[in-house]
């Protein structure tokens, strides 16, 4: 039978005739609604011929491609059965049926193939949001061990599709983005670090030349795993090009008995005929299908503003400011632990320091929860410093020591505690479980400092998910934020389970731009921390005034991370009028599209939130490093209604941008200016002369 999955502009087909491997069709464009023959004359006509010295089939990309079907390129699934059988499996078709269909899940084929030792079976959904994920789990029915090396999800991309997007990064710099022309050979992207990493690869789009946010074709494809792994793009002479991804596994990391089963994470991926922003816009509608958020509260995390030095009285200060200028939730950072005086001890030991905290965490919470703010605190549950009581009394649960004994070479000063290990999970799990039962702790900040570098990353992720799993599931209601070193884990494995991403740890507004620019591409804004921080980011030394790092920090799950004790009255009242205007325009930011313009350049971005019905939406222009001269053409808006009529009005968030100008355009003394979606995209506005390093954000509403 041949399947055809369809949702949002995407077409999936499948052809699973006969006893051979199913062979992917087309993912792409939509086809249209297909009858059974035109879906064979589909199928029928895209066998390609048969090259001289070749083999002599025509070589097709199948579900699960591997070499007994011709396929010399990255295999579907590598390994071997210890017995010594050298034998490379060949599979064919036992089943081929379509899977329940799951809540929001559209339309899913689940694909069992049998080879002499091995079963594998496939699911492939594609979501009324037009996501395409595939996953595999293979099933040893052999009679001896299974050593699995890899097994990978890859689908095809045509050949107009010559350019490649994937991203890079480092400590504070996360998802920068990387292009280059798609040529044979394989571009792999392998994450080794135990998470995904500061440099994870992220998202790899290929696409038609020169495709930008807003147009192109392009397909995308993510790894939903947090641990180690890889995404590559593998193109060959024969002609076919693959997008694929799969876990990365060390050599005898996953052994299975006979009749044990492994499961692949999710290969998330999307097809659109619009630009990044229409792959964003399927992602982030699949995102909140699965993860529906309650209203982001605006929050202060205590890092920035007091780091180690935590006492009742400060914090209780500092919670005083927070409420006062309308922050919700109050999360307490790193420092609150036994013995915790910097970050080289402490990691492991679950339990409140009584020297800085005489009295527990009661007078700061209650306090808290008085002023009308929920509480949330730090943790960091994977983590272990060898100075720590744990670490003294049980070394074992250190993990990864190497064949000569020795421990993964330290990093910030701490080890990684075996969480795989049962007794060390449940001295973990018990210790949170503590501080749950005896605090109203409605949000865990869930930190992870470094690199895992030794010991199994397959299993200390997958028990990592657990322990989420398992607080999520007694707590109800408890929120998690997936903090690692600041964007070190930011992937929609984690996602499944925590309601918050903390995307790096620079509070800078310029480096922000543009790590939202691009995480956005993929994670959904409310997903996204985004902090207020001091006037010279922490990070970086670089200084930023108010008006620019309120109009960065609004554009996510805002918060604060400054000492707000120190603000003098106009700061003070600046902020609480940015924390209002995020409560007002939260509803929008939270469930709207990501607009991206290309029309800018290097000096001058834009980028917005448009409401699901285009009724209103809320955009920055942002001055990067312009000079005068760059910005004085007009700037559109794009992803409006053409046919509608709006209203742009500037949004005044605490002061206005700076600006390097004589006078304004003249719109700007009216306040506002109406034009339509079309005009707005077409033609656009001119702005103030923004100075570097500044942005405007400016609401649009229905002007009928
Ligand atoms: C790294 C995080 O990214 C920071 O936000 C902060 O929580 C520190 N860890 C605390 O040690």
């Amino acid at each position: 039978m041949i399947h055809h999955l369809r949702a949002a502009g995407t077409s999936f087909v499948l052809d699973a005739r006969g006893t051979g491997v199913p062979v992917i069709v087309h993912w792409g464009p939509d086809l249209g609604a297909l009858s059974p023959a035109a879906l064979e004359s589909l199928a029928d006509s895209q066998v390609p011929a048969v090259g001289p010295s070749s083999i002599d089939t025509p070589l097709r990309q199948s579900i699960l491609p591997v070499m007994a079907d011709g396929w010399s390129g990255r295999p579907g699934i590598a390994g071997h059965h210890e017995s010594g059988s050298s034998s490379a499996p060949a599979f064919s078709l036992s089943v081929a049926e379509p899977i329940p269909v799951a809540e929001l899940v559209e339309a899913g084929l689940r694909i069992t193939l049998d080879s002499a030792a091995l079963r594998v079976r496939v699911d492939i959904e594609l979501t009324p949001d037009g996501v395409l994920r595939q996953r595999l789990t293979v099933t040893n029915t052999g009679d001896s061990v299974y050593a699995l090396a890899s097994l990978d999800a890859a689908l095809p991309i045509p050949t107009r599709a010559r350019e490649l997007l994937d991203f890079t990064g480092r400590w504070p710099r996360e998802r920068q983005p990387q292009r280059r022309d798609i040529a044979n050979g394989t571009w792999t992207r392998d994450a080794r670090h135990g998470r995904p990493g500061h440099d994870n690869a992220f998202l790899m789009v290929a696409g038609t030349p020169g495709f930008g946010f807003r147009s192109g074709e392009v397909w995308g494809a993510h790894l939903a795993w947090s641990g180690d792994q890889r995404l590559w793009t593998e193109s060959a002479s024969t002609g076919h090009t693959v997008l694929g991804g799969g876990e990365l596994f060390e050599p005898g990391e996953v052994r299975l008995a006979p009749n044990e089963s492994f499961e692949s994470p999710w290969l998330v991926a999307a097809f659109s005929d619009a630009g990044l922003d229409g792959l964003a816009q399927s992602f982030h509608r699949f995102i909140r299908s699965r993860r529906p958020l309650s209203t982001r509260k605006v929050m202060l995390n205590t890092w920035e503003a007091v780091y180690f030095d935590q006492s009742a009285q400060r914090l209780i200060e500092l919670a005083d400011a927070a409420a006062s200028v309308g922050v919700e939730r109050f999360v307490l950072d790193d420092g609150w632990m036994v013995g915790r005086t910097d970050d080289r001890r402490a990691l492991g030991d679950w339990i409140v320091d009584p020297v800085k905290w005489p009295d527990g965490l009661h007078p700061l919470v209650d306090h808290v929860l008085s002023l009308g703010m929920d509480f949330g605190l730090w943790v960091e549950p994977e983590m272990v410093s060898l100075d720590s009581a744990v670490a003294r009394e049980h070394p074992e649960w250190v993990l990864g020591a190497f064949d000569n004994g020795a421990l993964p070479l330290p990093w910030r000063w701490q080890q990684v505690l075996d969480l795989a290990n049962p007794d060390a999970f449940a001295h973990v799990h018990a210790q949170l479980a503590a501080l749950l039962r005896e605090y109203p702790i409605s949000y865990l900040k869930w930190d992870q400092n470094r690199d895992l570098l030794g010991g199994s990353a397959h299993r200390h992720t997958t028990a990592t998910y657990a322990l989420m799993d398992a607080l999520r599931a007694e707590f109800p209601g408890l929120e998690i934020e997936s903090c690692s070193s600041g964007g070190g884990r930011v992937d929609l494995g984690v996602i499944e389970r925590t309601d918050r991403v903390w995307p790096s740890d620079t509070n800078d507004s310029l480096e922000r731009q543009a790590i939202y620019r691009w995480t956005a591409g993929l994670v959904p804004p409310e997903f996204l921390g985004a902090h207020l921080g001091a006037p010279t980011a922490h990070t970086t030394g670089r200084t930023h005034e108010l008006s620019f790092r309120l109009a960065t920090a609004l554009f996510g799950h805002a918060g604060i991370e400054w000492d707000v004790t120190t603000l003098g009255p106009d700061d003070r009242a600046a902020v609480a009028e940015w924390v209002a205007a995020y409560k007002l325009h939260r509803g929008l930011l939270h469930s709207g599209d990501v607009v991206r313009s290309d029309a800018g350049d290097a000096t001058r971005w834009v980028h917005g939130v448009v409401a699901a019905d285009a009724s209103s939406a809320l955009f920055a222009v942002v001055a990067m490093t312009a000079t005068r001269d760059a910005v004085v053409g007009p700037t559109t808006l794009p992803g409006l209604d053409p046919s509608r009529d709006y209203r742009v009005t500037p949004v005044r968030l605490g002061a206005w941008p700076r600006v390097v100008q004589d006078a304004p355009p003249p719109w700007w003394d009216a306040g506002e200016v109406t034009m339509s979606g079309r005009m707005l995209a077409a033609v656009g506005i001119p702005m103030p002369l923004l100075a570097p390093e500044q942005a405007l954000v400016l609401h649009v509403t229905l002007a009928e």
